[in-house]
């Protein structure tokens, strides 16, 4: 598609990249809306630089995308239930994000995307990967992808939230999706199982299932399917969470990195 609003230009052949040319903080019309989400379906993340959004310029950039997404694990801000802060500094014992995952995969019905706006961030490190799992899956062999299809794994929410919030009696949502999903609008198959919340695949045994598992969470880190953001303040991520994972690298401890993040409601995965 030829875009002569905003300019589009991919990062790498197979995921991400930098769109140009738009100002998110103002209403996007139709067309920008048309050719970003053009850009989306086909990278997968796109990003954007030299962004200015408040909290409600972040949350009305989501809703052009679809409801907006309320968080099963992490409160948001007190008057912004929607808007989440990431956030790391010397106090931090952990961040968001430190492994493989795609956002929240263990809710019945998980997020289409997610917006993160960064303000502050390090001079060096605090990147961001992001892998694409439609090249995850096109790389496995016929076999392999034939064996895969007809599974479904459990994705839990409960040990990922527990460990960050060892104090709350909360439950977390538990649900299982299929191994290798169909996205709902490119209609491409694709990987969908992450190391972070995945726990089993159901129609195994429990060490055929770790085994499998093992397996796809490691083919998952091959850096042919991964593009590497460099953050820099007021840059913009906004990801397909259907079919990318991503990975936010703490290699700038003890310094600041903090934004927020606008997630934007998906449906059941099939
Ligand atoms: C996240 O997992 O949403 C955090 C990503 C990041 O901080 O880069």
């Amino acid at each position: 598609m030829a875009n002569d609003l905003i300019d589009v230009r991919p990062m790498t052949k197979r995921i991400g990249a930098e769109i140009f040319g738009v100002d998110l903080a103002r209403p996007l019309g139709n067309r920008a809306f048309g050719e970003i989400h053009a850009a989306l379906m086909e990278h997968q993340v796109v990003f954007f630089r030299d962004q200015a959004l408040t909290h409600d310029a972040h949350k009305a950039l989501g809703r052009v995308f679809g409801d907006l997404h309320i968080h099963s694990g992490v409160a948001g801000l007190p008057d912004h239930p929607e808007v989440v802060a990431i956030h790391a500094d010397e106090n931090s014992k952990f961040v968001a994000g430190e492994n493989w995952h795609s956002d929240l995969s263990c809710d019945a019905e998980p997020p289409m995307g997610s917006i993160l706006y960064m303000h502050t961030v390090p001079e060096d490190g605090g990147d961001t990967l992001f892998a694409s799992m439609y090249a995850a899956y096109d790389a496995l062999s016929p076999a392999m992808k034939a064996f895969l299809e007809p599974l479904t794994a459990v994705h839990d929410g409960n040990h990922v939230y527990k460990a960050l919030f060892p104090d709350s009696t909360r439950t977390y949502p538990c649900n299982a999706h299929p191994v290798v999903r169909t996205h709902p609008v490119t209609g491409r198959k694709l990987l969908f199982v992450n190391g972070s919340y995945t726990t089993r695949i159901e129609q195994l045994s429990r060490d055929e299932s770790a085994a499998v598992l093992a397996f796809l969470f490691e083919h998952v880190k091959n850096p042919n399917f991964h593009v590497r953001f460099r953050w820099r303040p007021h840059s913009v991520a906004f990801w397909d969470n259907r079919c990318t994972q991503h990975f936010a690298v703490w290699d700038y401890f003890p310094q600041v990195r903090s934004g927020f993040r606008v997630t934007v409601a998906g449906d059941r995965p099939r």
